[in-house]
């Protein structure tokens, strides 16, 4: 299979540049510059190298340098801002400090003539983001592109096939950034692009198979995306040696437990073990008020109920998890405050007795764990299924959770997900849910005066879920889901419509 490396520097587009690369059908593969030697570039077969961005400086000793060497190995390299400085560094150019200010986004480029450039206008826009220059480009390579204030925006030496752009490709503000990396790929390093998610699936399994063979695979199954595509894939890999263990905490939405057993039960029968845990998950959070003793129950609880399981299965040769690249990125980044403490299978490692970790989605982004969920077969309620906390409608409902209340919730939640999906707004929000608040409030229901709990709605729209802006719903939608809770849902005699944006607020309540 032809890949692309992309030497991964610190930059914070880095993810941005293998999704690019993927999306024209040549599969990429990130790699920490610290973490691969140029023998195992020349063994893994790269068909070209892209250099990264990253916030250093070249000049400085303690900046992230590269092994000399990979400019010789024959495998063409395109640098990327960093990437770009380094690679003249490396060449024998030279990389100064702005004698003004650096440059910084939008900025028109002038490319010349080059396969490079193909398909390109003399003239475009492109995206700048540096403080440092390409002050004397190195022995052999010529100047391809500039910008009023960057004398070298582009450089290369076609007999090495060595090239370096100071700008952003990557990134939608470069308009023709999508053309420069498919030149790269096509022109230059020779690709034929044939990389499908089929390919990627029938690739995975056969790795996956030689790597577990006669093993025994232990995955904690969610339901959500990520570790149902990770429970198909796996097991068409190894089969009946795969055990998957779903724990009902008994804050799920309406419906959700049995659409999973319906889904995996004809797949893995005995082999998928459903555990109904709601009694103890409630019962530990009872009188719990306070969202972070929520989380933290509920996560520690989801810990002993899954070790209970796997104890009962005993020793297991390799314990799986669904983690997707923008975890690894996520869980690689350090020390930024804890807003929230996200329950995933984070402590599940601890207390499982097995050999291996396996992780067969950690190369993926979500949109491409959804496309392979489609190509195993996965049923669309799931593939498409929106984001779900783990802690579950724990963290939607404000104050004590109690049996009646998540009967509650569940119901508004379930009749606000109909009317979206029956009215389909155009656009969809990317999240939207409701919240049982606890604040209780008069009404005049039927012939009398009522005092009950007011449900609110949330939708939002995020690319990312870092940031989010509430979702301008059609009034209509959101007329008939009020009207439908408070006839409907017994209790509930107020409907509001959350209209924070994240920041300040986060996307859930809790
Ligand atoms: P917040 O509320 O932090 O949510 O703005 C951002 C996204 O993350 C989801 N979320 C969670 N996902 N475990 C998860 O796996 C959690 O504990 C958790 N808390 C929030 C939330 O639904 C939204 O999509």
């Amino acid at each position: 299979m032809e890949k692309i490396l992309v030497l991964d520097f610190g930059g914070q587009y880095n993810q941005l540049i293998a999704r690019r690369v993927r999306d024209l059908h040549v599969f990429a593969e990130i790699k920490a510059y610290n973490r691969i030697s140029t023998e195992q570039i020349l063994k893994a077969g790269y068909r070209g190298i892209i250099f990264t961005g990253g916030p250093n400086s070249v000049y400085d000793p303690a900046s992230p340098h590269y092994d000399p060497a990979v400019l010789d190995l024959g495998i063409p390299i395109l640098g990327i801002c960093y990437g770009d400085q380094l690679l003249a560094w490396m060449a024998g150019g030279e990389v100064s400090p702005a004698a003004r200010a650096g440059e910084y986004g939008k900025t028109e480029l002038t490319v010349k003539a080059h396969p490079l450039f193909r398909g390109l206008p003399a003239k475009s826009v492109c995206w700048m983001s540096h403080r440092d220059f390409i002050s004397r480009t190195p022995p052999g390579f010529s100047t391809l592109a500039v910008t009023d204030r960057c004398p070298c925006a582009a450089m290369g030496d076609d007999g090495r096939r060595l090239y370096g752009v100071q700008f952003h490709p990557e990134v939608t503000h470069t308009e023709y950034g999508g053309v420069i990396l498919r030149n790269f790929l096509f022109a230059i390093c020779g690709c034929a692009g044939n990389w499908s998610m089929e390919h990627y699936a029938e690739r995975a399994v056969e790795k996956l198979r030689a790597q577990l063979s006669g093993k025994t695979v232990l995955l904690a199954l969610s339901g959500g995306v990520d570790s149902s595509v990770a429970a198909l894939l796996l097991h068409r890999a190894v089969g009946d040696r795969l055990r998957c263990v779903f724990v009902d905490h008994g804050l799920l939405r309406k419906g959700e437990a049995a659409l999973v057993e319906r889904t995996f039960r004809p797949l893995f029968g005995d082999k998928l073990i459903c555990v109904d845990a709601s009694a103890r998950f409630l019962s530990a959070l009872a009188g719990v008020t306070e969202p972070e003793q929520k989380r933290k129950i509920i996560g520690e609880a989801f810990i002993r109920v899954f070790e209970a399981e796997a104890k009962k299965l005993g020793h297991v040769n390799v314990l799986a998890q669904g983690t997707i690249y923008p975890d690894v990125i996520e869980s690689g980044k350090g020390d930024s405050a804890v807003i929230k403490s996200h329950h995933n299978v984070g402590g599940l490692p601890a207390v499982i007795d097995f050999d291996e970790l396996v992780e067969p989605l950690r190369e993926l982004f979500k949109d491409e764990v959804r496309r392979l969920g489609e190509t195993l077969g996965l049923p669309r309620e799931l593939v498409w299924r929106q984001p779900f906390p783990g802690p579950g409608l724990a963290v939607r409902i404000l104050g004590e959770v109690t049996e009646e209340r998540l009967a509650r919730l569940r119901e508004a939640d379930a009749i606000f997900r109909e009317e979206l999906a029956a009215a389909r707004p155009d656009p969809m929000p990317d999240q939207y849910f409701a919240v049982l608040t606890n604040a209780r409030s008069v009404g005049v229901q039927g012939d009398g005066r009522s005092y009950g709990d007011t449900v609110a709605l949330r939708a939002v729209s995020t690319d990312d879920f870092m940031t989010a802006a509430w979702a301008r719903l059609p009034y209509e939608v959101l007329e008939r889901a009020s009207s439908r809770i408070t006839n409907e849902v017994p209790g509930v005699c107020r409907v509001v419509y959350d209209i924070s944006s994240k920041p300040p607020a986060t996307v859930e309540w809790e």
